[in-house]
């Protein structure tokens, strides 16, 4: 079995997930999919958003289920009804899938995106913040942790700033639920989105938002689906519910859900247990990059997550990866163009990410230093 130390990407499924998944696939391909689907409708319609609303502590109507974090995201900002001049505040860690979605509202509906200054040590600039808040702003999206560098943002502290203010307060957590504690009450944020198959250690094609009653109240949903809406006459349509499932679509894979309900759980048994933090292996990874020649950190900010990213001087992200693996020791690359804003200014198209989570030991992080020290010895004949 490799090392697996891709936790950003997809986390590794405790046995719990895959044997639901399982279990679940074939109750399926033995008794039919409606018929299984009615026999864990207890779990698929109400289980699994009462966990996921006790994960990041929010109310259970709130929460909605999509099949990726950028489905949740798109729903729900892509329904916003914002104005010609409305500002929208953004970080340079917004995640590109995100800044898309603004590219395209800025072309549409004519809203200004603005970017929040940083201090010289990568930390958003909050005195920036509390002196030009105004009346104008309409949204401010910040990442709880960015996909392509390990800053933990501020988003508490941020949204004590907005509180009370008229904009909508966004924050992406899809690389933060599973390996930070995360609490919309404490937030205070109008929508936090996230993935299950990351540091919740999930299935792939898994996504979920808790999308609140204001920013609910500022959308118009171009689309409501069946599980929620009747047409009532032969023109005209009515929804059943005022809360966040509104955003959904029906249809769905249903042993997704029931192996997102279990990795839910088995995050919420770590957090009883006060497990739930960055795995400290992380620092390890940092000292291993920096004692090695030709490798630079890209570390901004002042609260660091299990995320670690780096370039190396003459190799590049790709090679490294694939040697690594050879190695049996599983990195990714980030891609500088996901993180754009950030990356850009840094002069990094692609990096080395390496995040380890709660199943990774010490052994593993000495493997992968040995592993790399290899690969970048062996560095001229690797690049020849
Ligand atoms: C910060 C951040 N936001 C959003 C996403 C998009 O998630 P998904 O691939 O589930 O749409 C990612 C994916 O890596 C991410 O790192």
């Amino acid at each position: 079995m490799p090392v697996h130390l891709n936790t950003a990407g997809a986390g590794l499924m405790p046995p719990a997930v895959v044997e639901t998944m399982t279990a679940y696939l074939r109750e399926e391909a033995e008794g039919g999919a409606y018929e299984t689907e009615q026999r864990h409708a207890s779990a698929l319609e109400q289980g699994v958003y009462e966990t996921l609303a006790r994960v990041v502590d929010a109310p259970v109507g709130d929460m909605a289920l999509f099949d990726s974090a950028t489905r949740a995201w798109t729903s729900a900002v892509g329904s916003l009804r914002l104005h010609p001049g409305d500002r929208i505040w953004i970080t340079p860690y917004e995640y590109a899938g995100n800044l898309i979605l603004w590219t395209e509202l800025r072309r549409r509906a004519g809203v200004h995106v603005e970017v929040v200054p940083l201090l010289p040590g990568g930390d958003p600039d909050l005195d920036w913040m509390r002196r030009n808040i105004r009346e104008d702003v309409a949204v401010v999206s910040v990442p709880h942790v960015p996909s392509g560098c390990g800053i933990v943002n501020p988003v508490e502290e941020i949204g004590r700033i907005l509180a009370g203010r008229r904009c909508l307060y966004l924050v992406d957590a899809c690389q933060s639920v599973g390996q930070l504690p995360v609490s919309v009450r404490e937030i205070g944020c109008d929508l936090l989105t996230g993935a299950g198959r990351k540091f919740l250690c999930g299935p792939r094609g898994t996504g979920f938002a808790f999308v609140g009653p204001r920013l609910r109240a500022a959308a118009s949903p171009p689309f409501h689906d069946l599980h929620v809406a009747d047409m009532t006459s032969d023109d005209a349509y009515e929804v059943r519910t005022e809360g966040a499932r509104r955003f959904e679509y029906a249809e769905r894979s249903g042993a997704a859900v029931v192996g997102l309900h279990a990795a839910l759980r088995h995050h919420l048994e770590r957090a009883e247990r006060g497990e739930v933090r960055p795995s400290p292996l992380r620092d390890r990874v940092r000292e291993v990059v920096e004692s090695l020649p030709g490798t630079r950190l890209v570390d901004p900010g002042s609260r660091h997550a299990s995320l670690v990213t780096f370039v190396c001087e003459h190799v590049p992200a790709g090679r490294v990866r694939e040697e690594l693996a050879a190695r049996g020791v599983n990195v990714w690359v980030a891609q500088g163009s996901h993180t754009p804003l950030h990356m850009r200014r840094h002069g990094v198209t692609e990096a080395v990410r390496v995040s380890p989570h709660h199943h990774n030991g010490p052994d593993d992080i000495e493997e992968f230093a040995h592993a790399l020290g290899e690969v970048l010895r062996r560095r001229p004949a690797a690049v020849l």
